[in-house]
């Protein structure tokens, strides 16, 4: 008998994950297969090797993520799957996945975007988020800020020229030699040293666009003229630079929209100093934070299953085309 649950499907980079959420967020499994050790040893993911480690881990992800939620097909509503924004190879395989667990279990199944994924991911487990809200998503693949007048609607505000944050986080943390991904990695090593190197501050005070890919550039030169860094002050003071940009910015938006709530998203929003920035910029202007816990702002399924209700509630068309760039305006 139907329990109003959905089974999510998130293939579009380097994890497999697979979650089943109840209509409230209430996620009853999520469980995710990571490639790290895939590519580990090319400092950054290897489209290829992403696709074929994704064939492997889909199959067990999802018995795994059935037996503990422990339900069964004829249970669930519908089905989730991301259809876009990533690679075109790791989108196929979570694509061709659902479409046919679909046809086997007469389920709808909705191609979901990522992004919504994300800005959805702040409602899991049942969270409360108010609305008007701005949203900072800050992950490996965007860079955003937009508004949402409500859950559904979203009115891009600013994005990047060039890099995302998390992709310098990676760049950077190859440069230093601290491997793949870099956010963490990055993070741990910052917390032992001193932001006393002066970085640049890529476009503050100039709207709402960001550029990390000049920081990128200005932390190379550094590593080039000083043979003997200190890699943990390298680390802090790139860190320090990218927190001072992404707040200022989130502080310009809520003076100019006033929203009720910062939602604060991606895989970089797992960073403890961006959480605690944030945490004291809404302190600072009386704004309430949607902020989800470290394990529900990298990818997961659980975020598309969470976005799969609004395409539900919406009627949306049950697009299965992958789209390697969709925007995030799109469904
Ligand atoms: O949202 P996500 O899992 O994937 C994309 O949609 O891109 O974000 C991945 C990015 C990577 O660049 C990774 O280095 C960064 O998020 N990241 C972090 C942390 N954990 C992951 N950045 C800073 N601090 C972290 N703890
Ligand atoms: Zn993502």
């Amino acid at each position: 008998m139907k329990q109003n649950l959905i089974l999510g499907i998130e293939t579009s980079c380097d994890d497999t994950s697979i979650a089943v959420v109840d209509e409230r967020g209430h996620v009853l499994s999520c469980k995710t297969a990571s490639q790290v050790e895939v590519h580990v040893g090319y400092g950054g993911i290897y489209p290829e090797f992403a696709s074929r480690a994704h064939v492997e881990a889909i199959v067990p992800t999802l018995r795994a993520v059935m037996s503990e939620a422990n339900v069964t097909a004829d249970e669930l509503t519908a089905i989730g799957v991301t259809r876009g924004p990533g690679l075109i190879g790791s989108l196929l395989v979570g694509i061709h996945t659902a479409a046919g667990l679909g046809a086997g279990w007469g389920l709808p199944v909705f191609g979901v975007n990522h992004l919504r994924g994300h800005l959805r991911s702040a409602a899991l487990q049942g969270a409360t988020v108010t609305y008007p809200a701005i949203v900072l998503l800050a992950s490996g693949g965007h860079t955003l800020i937009a508004y949402m007048k409500d859950a559904r609607s979203m009115e891009l505000v600013g994005t990047t020229r060039d890099d995302s944050v998390g992709e310098a986080y990676d760049k950077v943390a190859r440069m230093l030699g601290l491997g793949f991904p870099g956010g963490p990695v990055i993070d741990r090593i910052a917390k032992s040293g001193e932001a006393n190197i002066k970085f640049p501050r890529p476009m503050l005070g100039k709207g709402f666009e960001f550029s990390f890919s000049g920081l990128k550039s200005s932390v190379r030169r550094y590593m080039e003229q000083n043979p003997e860094p200190i890699i943990a002050d390298v680390a802090a003071s790139f860190v320090a630079s990218c927190m001072d940009v992404l707040t200022a910015k989130c502080k310009a938006a809520i003076e100019q929209f006033h929203p009720a709530s910062l939602i604060v998203v991606g895989g970089v929003s797992a960073s403890p100093q961006l959480r605690a920035r944030m945490e004291a910029l809404c302190d600072e202007t009386g704004t309430a934070l949607a902020l989800p816990p470290p394990q529900w702002s990298t990818d997961n399924g659980a975020m598309i299953a969470m976005a799969t209700w609004d395409y539900i509630n919406i009627d949306a068309p049950k697009l299965m085309e992958v789209d390697p760039n969709l925007s995030i305006g799109k469904l």
